[in-house]
């Protein structure tokens, strides 16, 4: 009989104490293994959303997650050299800044071991958005994983089930007790499976705004610290950034409309915003991992980056030449006025997206490639009324009108002339 009781372990955090060692190692793998029902893991999390945790305190938790599951390990000898270094976005709305950037580091001379997920609700995920290029797999071992890695320098891939399935459980049921927003638990989350994922290097992406799960800085301020204390604290040299998320990134939210802006930026263009993105967390991803003395706005520029990019999704079975899968039916949304356009809210673009078929509600549903919302203009600049502002993409032209609907929520138009105060695309830098 263990030494540990659940009801003991949840009064201990309902009433405001730290736990001890023994009950967190204790509690997550007895979760895990099916012992601690579902309804005492969820009071336990609420007690932690309500009660919070000590750095120590977290900093177990997300071993115990950790120690749930497999831990990858990729060291610079098997990899001809180069150092390991990863991103991860907390995700937003036309974020498909991992699909330039990773191929970009690799042609810098680091190693890159993308563990990517697929999309839930309003934002998109990394491996819908490959999985658009005819042929292309997300399923790697983890031998693929370490030979392409070792031989083109960088890889984007499903994380298998046995990485930190603690954590696979603790989310779905958090998903559904009100607990997703408890700090400790979402800084654990997220790190207990990029240090499985065996990165030395880690730059955390941290949106902020109302396309973003964190929509006021402040809080999201505290979660990239804990991130990146979490990050020292099982020596993987952890960096973050905060970034706005109040407006989409790019002019494209959806899948195979996000893969073809992409291959613009790794061609020397692309919409500013997500050269500039890729590019600062380039940087960030290179000092992080050591490597001082490569420009990668260069790289970009001379198509190494992009002949990285074909290697990386040949190696995965894809056509980096075919033609993208288009969506049957397109329709063209107006201005509904003359002026500047000063918002265009993330949120309301996400939803639109999600609308036409880019994204899920279930995690079982399935996506289509070529759905999505493509945008006119940004924040910023004028617009003429009955001028084109977007264009949906579906094959089913049945959800262009409530696509529409949100839309409309999303537009804010100034008089002609006005000068609107647009936040800055980087809002802070967090290191220890
Ligand atoms: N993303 C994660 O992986 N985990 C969380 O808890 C929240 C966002």
């Amino acid at each position: 009989m263990s030494q540990f009781d659940a009801v003991e372990v949840i009064r201990t955090k309902r009433d405001g104490q730290a736990l001890r060692d023994g009950q967190i190692d204790w509690v997550v793998d007895a979760y895990t293994r099916g012992e601690v029902a579902d309804e005492q893991m969820a009071a336990l999390a609420m007690a932690i959303l309500l009660n919070g945790m000590e750095r120590r305190e977290i900093s177990r938790w997300t071993d115990a997650m950790i120690a749930s599951g497999i831990r990858l390990s990729f060291p610079a000898e098997a990899l001809g050299g180069r150092p390991t270094t990863d991103k991860h976005s907390t995700g937003g709305v036309g974020d498909k800044i991992t699909l330039p950037l990773a191929p970009l580091v690799a042609a810098c001379g680091a190693a890159v071991p993308q563990l990517s997920g697929r999309g839930l609700g309003h934002t998109g995920g990394t491996l819908d958005k490959l999985e658009s290029i005819p042929g292309w797999r997300a399923t790697l071992t983890q031998d693929q994983m370490l030979a392409q890695l070792g031989d083109i320098g960088a890889v984007i891939c499903a994380a298998s089930d046995d990485l930190a399935p603690a954590d696979k459980k603790l989310y779905a049921l958090r998903d559904v007790t009100g607990t997703v927003e408890a700090i400790p638990l979402i800084a654990s989350s997220i790190m207990s499976k990029k240090i499985a994922e065996g990165t030395a290097a880690l730059v955390l992406d941290v949106k902020v705004g109302s396309g973003a799960f964190m929509k006021d800085i402040d809080p999201a301020r505290e979660l990239a610290r804990t991130m990146v204390a979490l990050g020292a604290d099982h020596d993987v040299r952890t960096v973050a950034v905060l970034t706005d998320m109040t407006t989409p990134l790019g002019l494209t939210a959806g899948n195979a409309l996000e893969v073809r802006e992409s291959v613009e930026v790794l061609a020397g263009g692309g919409p500013p915003d997500v050269v500039e993105l890729t590019v600062t967390l380039a940087r960030e991803m290179l000092r992080a991992a050591g490597i001082e003395d490569v420009d990668p706005a260069q790289r970009l520029a001379d198509g190494s980056a992009m002949d990285v990019w074909a290697r990386m999704i040949r190696a995965q079975g894809g056509d980096p030449d075919a033609a993208l899968p288009t969506a049957r039916e397109t329709h063209v949304v107006p201005a509904p006025a003359d002026g500047v356009l000063v918002g265009l809210d993330a949120y309301a673009v996400g939803v639109a997206a999600w609308r036409l078929g880019a994204g899920r509600a279930r995690k079982e549903d399935p996506v289509q490639a070529g759905a999505g919302v493509e945008m006119h203009a940004k924040p910023g600049a004028e617009v003429r009324g009955g001028e084109p502002l977007f264009t949906l993409h579906t094959d089913e032209p049945d959800r262009f009108g409530r696509a529409a609907d949100v839309l409309a929520t999303a537009v804010t138009i100034a008089p002609a002339g006005s000068r609107p105060d647009l936040p800055d695309l980087v809002l802070d830098r967090i290191a220890e």
